[in-house]
Formats: C-alpha cells, structure tokens, sequence
C-alpha cells in the first residue's frame, strides 16, 4: 500500500520499495496513454526508469497497452555517441522500451549527440516539440547532484535545449555504465530546465538511500540553481514516486 504525502505544490506516492516504484510509475503512464492515446510523452534513461519500462513492456504484452499513436521525447544524449553505440541514450530506449512495445519508431525522439551543428539542431528538438503542442507527460530521473536530465547544478530556470558540460560528479555516478571512467563523454546535449517545466505533468521518480538527501533537498530548499530539481517546486502537476529509503530523508 502506497503512503500520499504533499510538500508545497509537490505530491508525492512513497512505495515501499523499488518494485512498487516501477509499478506506480507505470500505473500513471498507462492511465494517461489509455485517456489520450495520441499522448506525447517525455522519457528518461539511467537505472531508476528501468523497471517502469518493463511494466510498461508486460502491461503492452499481456494488457494490450497500445502505444502506436504515442509519440515521445527523451530528456538526453550523450555528446558524441552515435545511436548504435551501446551507451547512447538512443540505445537504451531502444533495448529497454521501444524494441518491446508498439511504438513507432519514426514518432520516438532522443536528442542528437552527433550533429554537425549543434545549435540548430537544438533549436528543432525545441521546434518539434512546440509542433507536438509540448509534452503531455514527462518522466524524470534524480543525479544524486540534484540534475534533472543533464541540466547540472548552476542551470538557469529558463533554460533550454543545449549542449553542455558534465560535473565530476556525474562523470563518475554515469563511469558504472563503461568499462572506465575516461570513457564517459564529457559533454552531452539536454532539454533544458524551461523545456522541462513546459510538460503539462511530472513524473520523478527516486529509489535507495544514496537519492535521500538530495531528493528532500530538492522538495523542501527554496528553488536554486544549485539544485536544478528544485524547480519542479514550481510547477503545478508534479509528482514524485519514492521508495521507502528515499522517503526516509523527508
Ligand atoms: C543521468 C541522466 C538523468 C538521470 C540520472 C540518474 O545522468 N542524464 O536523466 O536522471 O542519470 O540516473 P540513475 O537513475 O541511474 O540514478
């Protein structure tokens, strides 16, 4: 049984632990594609998202979730990584959502991390979101630095899609995914915080004890740069979905 607590304008599910994150998160995502199945949604990558997929995988399986109409958005790419390079964002939505469901692969969006000019190809990720009439729902992550996609400390608010640089920090949480930390590319392109705070609701979603701290930052310091996820502070339709170990930070 999930416990429904509300800090400011942020709700928050607390689940006891990362299963039923993965199955609350997914509930959401499911009722809203069920509701509107042209739905735009925006998706996120790294290990927390993971299990949410799989639910989405086995409830399109058995539950015939359909997500043909369903266009989406991904948060990030990694600067230089090409799409079948297997630490590209591109990549893992692939392997772990959009190979598994129904999905239209021309309708799905991941941030290029090889263009040629990165600026205007920043500016028509912005474009073709604005002509999708903005992200419906978005799904968010945590950096244990408070980084919401790659948005890094110091972020401005009103942000958008860009290149940037990667802290220390994350090149170091992100090393467990390459054979060693000098792989880790140090820049990426993300949307930005103004990108982010347009999607019409929320979802973050935050498991184990190394989340806690930041997390309880994030919903209870004032909004700062110094903690990007602290702006979701700001927007009126964001949730949170914690486990027991993150709500133990509260
Ligand atoms: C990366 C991604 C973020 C993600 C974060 C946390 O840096 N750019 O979007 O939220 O990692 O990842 P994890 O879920 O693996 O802790």
């Amino acid at each position: 049984m999930v416990k429904l607590k509300k800090i400011g304008n942020i709700k928050i599910i607390i689940c006891q632990d990362k299963q039923e994150v993965a199955q609350e998160g997914a509930k959401i995502f499911a009722e809203d594609t069920k509701e509107n199945p042209s739905i735009v949604l925006g998706l996120a990558t790294g290990e927390t998202p993971v299990g949410m997929y799989q639910e989405l995988i086995r409830m399109h399986k058995e539950e015939g979730l359909d997500f043909s109409r369903v266009t989406s958005f991904n948060l990030d790419e990694y600067v230089g990584l090409s799409g079948d390079h297997s630490q590209s964002y591109r990549y893992f939505m692939d392997d772990n959502l959009f190979n598994h469901i129904n999905i239209d692969k021309a309708k799905t969006h991941v941030p290029s991390g090889i263009a040629e000019d990165v600026s205007v190809s920043c500016q028509k990720y912005e474009g073709d979101i604005k002509a999708q009439r903005g992200i419906d729902l978005q799904l968010l992550g945590i950096g244990s630095n408070g980084h919401i996609a790659f948005n890094e400390p110091g972020s401005p608010s009103e942000s958008r899609t860009r290149e940037v640089g990667l802290t220390e920090k994350t090149i170091k949480d992100n090393a467990r995914f390459f054979e060693n930390e000098s792989e880790v590319p140090r820049k990426a392109v993300t949307m930005g915080i103004a990108t982010i705070l347009e999607a019409k609701k929320i979802v973050l979603l935050a498991t184990g004890s190394n989340k806690a701290e930041v997390v309880a930052r994030a919903i209870k310091s004032p909004a700062t740069t110094d903690i990007p996820a602290s702006f979701l502070q700001n927007h009126p339709d964001c949730v949170f979905v914690i486990d027991q170990e993150v709500a133990n930070g509260l």
